[in-house]
């Protein structure tokens, strides 16, 4: 591993980056509003996906570009390759953040949709990007009520030992420490928490 890692360093040491005239902020300045990353956090079942998908049809409502990460996609494809182990997860997790400042930079708003259920892999992702381009925000619901709502039959299969690793059952979640902004989906409706986080992106968006 070491000698791997050494040999990394030897080739990074010979790529030197390229400088181009248009920055992000001609970006923003074109398409006339700030770019970060809106990290939605939670259970299977919370709601990452419907809450994702409703501030993205409020914002292009708006004239505002933004584009969806969301983790039942993305492993069909870029990260189809991972699994749900700690080491796996800790990948996924390190590609999204690396795709999410690739897209920051192109000016567009991006919505992740990944459990992501390591303190650890989303902190280091905040760290990549910075404070003011990572938007935490946890989709709070309590394992039983995601498993009452089973949507995708999920919650069954690894209760059934058909899934192993599977979150909240044999693998665990970490809740966020301080998010930016916590939508409660087991009491609030959906209707309302969207509504609540547009308002608050919204904010976040001048120039
Ligand atoms: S993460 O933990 O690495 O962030 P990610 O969000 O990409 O997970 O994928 C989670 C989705 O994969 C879930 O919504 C669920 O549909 C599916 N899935 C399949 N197996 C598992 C598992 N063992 N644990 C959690 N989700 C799983």
């Amino acid at each position: 591993m070491k000698a791997l890692n050494r040999c990394f360093s030897m080739i990074k040491s010979h790529i030197i980056p390229q400088i181009h005239s248009t920055s992000k902020k001609d970006r923003n300045k074109l398409l006339g509003n700030k770019s970060f990353v809106v990290w939605f956090t939670g259970l299977s079942g919370s709601g990452k996906s419907t809450l994702a998908n409703n501030l993205e049809m409020k914002l292009n409502n708006d004239g505002i570009l933004t584009y969806i990460l969301d983790g039942d996609n993305i492993r069909h494809g870029l990260n189809k390759d991972l699994g749900f182990s700690e080491e796996d997860r800790k990948e996924n997790i390190r590609r999204i953040g690396e795709v999410s400042k690739l897209m920051i930079d192109s000016g567009i708003i991006v919505l992740t949709a990944f459990i992501s259920p390591f303190r650890e892999d989303r902190n280091t992702v905040r760290k990549l990007l910075g404070d003011n381009e990572f938007l935490e925000v946890y989709v709070k619901c309590p394992v039983e009520i995601c498993e009452e709502r089973d949507v995708k039959g999920l919650y069954k299969k690894a209760r059934g030992g058909e899934i192993k690793h599977f979150t909240g059952i044999d693998s665990p979640y970490e809740d966020p420490v301080n998010p930016e902004f916590i939508l409660d989906t087991e009491n609030t409706s959906l209707e309302k928490s969207s509504e609540d986080l547009y308002k608050f992106i919204k904010k976040k968006l001048s120039i």
